[in-house]
């Protein structure tokens, strides 16, 4: 039980699976196959343990690194990120690491502190720093908001391998480590609900760092992540993943997304869906309450249109479709289009002017007028919600 897995001569992954995590991010982002909190350890003459593990997991972290090495022995403990599910292990580790020091990013030790208010003794590096462990060297290169202010990328120098930490991750339990493990198709899935549902507001500066990056002219021939699975085999499709989400590129395609009290709205959902489709737009319907947020995010993620639909009650939209919209506030997706559609009994726009207040606050275009129907859609109402996804699609066709 609790083996690490052997990577390369001298280098091991020696983290913690945890297969019962369903919910990450306070409830925001539900993950629905755990993840694991990956650490590596790397031994040259000197030797550096790197990452770290949620408290939750200090006993299997301890078993697998204490299977490689006496942690008496380890001289570095590189902390990238300070973030509880990486660092929450690390005061009942460094009380077995006695002569490790930790480096970290001023921000990182400031996070450390404040956090655990222990007495560590630190070596602070900023980008470009090298650490030379003997044979092997690792440079540092600071990735801010990338996910934390901390966030720190570091290079292993001559075997092309970039330590990311939390980018390029993804919540995903396996006793596979590796992309070709498990094939790409379910990296790439995993990968973009991951982007989606942390990463997506951080886009502009994840731009930035790759083209950083790219710039340094460095060959990066295998990404370590911090969660889940890691690239040894598709590495480049990783950095191009990235690259199209940050720029926010997107298919010709529809999120519908809704609620419904007495399935009025849900009759004008079904046809808008109708002539989006007629227009050879492809498109997918979700209820909200009954649908994962996650899920739907992850979606939204490779879709150019989003439509809110939205019953009136209390004067407001349905609680479900609410708290959708918050979530789109704080991600900010890119490049976007959406427009309104719901059912009401007596207050006409009120649904539909704060959807688009929100869907604006968001950085979201607001294509088409809003489509309101009073109580129930008859079948001249049913064809106008049919020509309202066909100028949408068209909304969406445009380049
Ligand atoms: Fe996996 Fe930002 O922590």
């Amino acid at each position: 039980m609790f083996n690490p897995v052997k990577i390369k001569e001298g280098l091991y992954w020696a983290g913690a699976i945890d297969w019962n995590l369903r919910a990450f991010h306070g409830f925001t982002y539900s993950t629905h196959n755990g993840t694991t909190y990956n650490s590596y350890l790397l031994i040259d003459d000197k030797v550096a343990l790197i990452d770290g593990v949620g408290a939750h997991f200090f006993n299997e972290w301890r078993q697998r690194v204490s299977r490689v090495i006496d942690p008496g022995e380890i001289d570095y403990f590189i902390c990238n990120h300070a973030e509880p599910d990486h660092s929450g292990a690390i005061p009942e580790m460094m009380k077995l690491m006695p002569k490790a020091k930790i480096v970290a990013n001023q921000r990182a030790k400031d996070a450390l502190l404040k956090q655990y208010c222990s007495y560590w003794d630190f070596q602070i590096v900023k980008t470009g720093d090298t650490l030379n462990l003997g044979k092997k060297a690792l440079r540092f290169i600071e990735a801010p908001m990338i996910h934390w202010p901390d966030s720190m990328f570091d290079y292993l120098e001559d075997d092309g391998i970039l330590f990311s930490n939390d980018a390029f991750g993804q919540h995903y339990a396996s006793t596979e480590r590796f992309d070709d493990e498990l094939g790409l198709d379910l990296i790439m899935n995993e990968n973009a609900k991951y982007y989606a549902n942390i990463l997506w507001p951080l886009s502009p500066v994840i731009l930035k760092k790759l083209d950083e990056i790219k710039k340094m002219n460095i060959a990066i021939k295998m990404i370590l992540t911090s969660h889940g699975l890691s690239w040894r085999t598709y590495p480049q499709e990783a950095i191009e993943s990235y690259l199209r989400f940050a720029r926010g590129d997107s298919a010709k395609k529809v999120i519908i997304a809704y609620d419904t009290m007495y399935y009025s709205t849900e009759k004008m959902a079904l046809s808008i869906l109708e002539g989006i489709l007629s227009q050879g737009i492809e498109a997918r319907l979700y209820r909200l309450p009954v649908s994962d947020m996650g899920d739907i995010i992850k979606d939204l993620l490779y879709a150019r249109g989003l439509l809110i639909g939205s019953s009136v009650v209390n004067n407001n939209i349905l609680p479900g479709v609410e708290k959708f919209l918050f979530e789109l506030k704080g991600l900010h997706p890119l490049n976007k289009t959406a427009s309104f559609f719901g059912s009401y009994g007596w207050m006409k726009d009120i649904a539909a002017k704060s959807t688009e207040e929100t869907l604006k606050d968001a950085g979201i275009k607001v294509a088409l007028p809003s489509l309101n129907i009073k109580y129930a859609p008859d079948a001249d109402e049913l064809k106008q919600c049919f020509e309202f996804g066909q100028k949408f699609a068209l909304e969406v066709k445009k380049d």
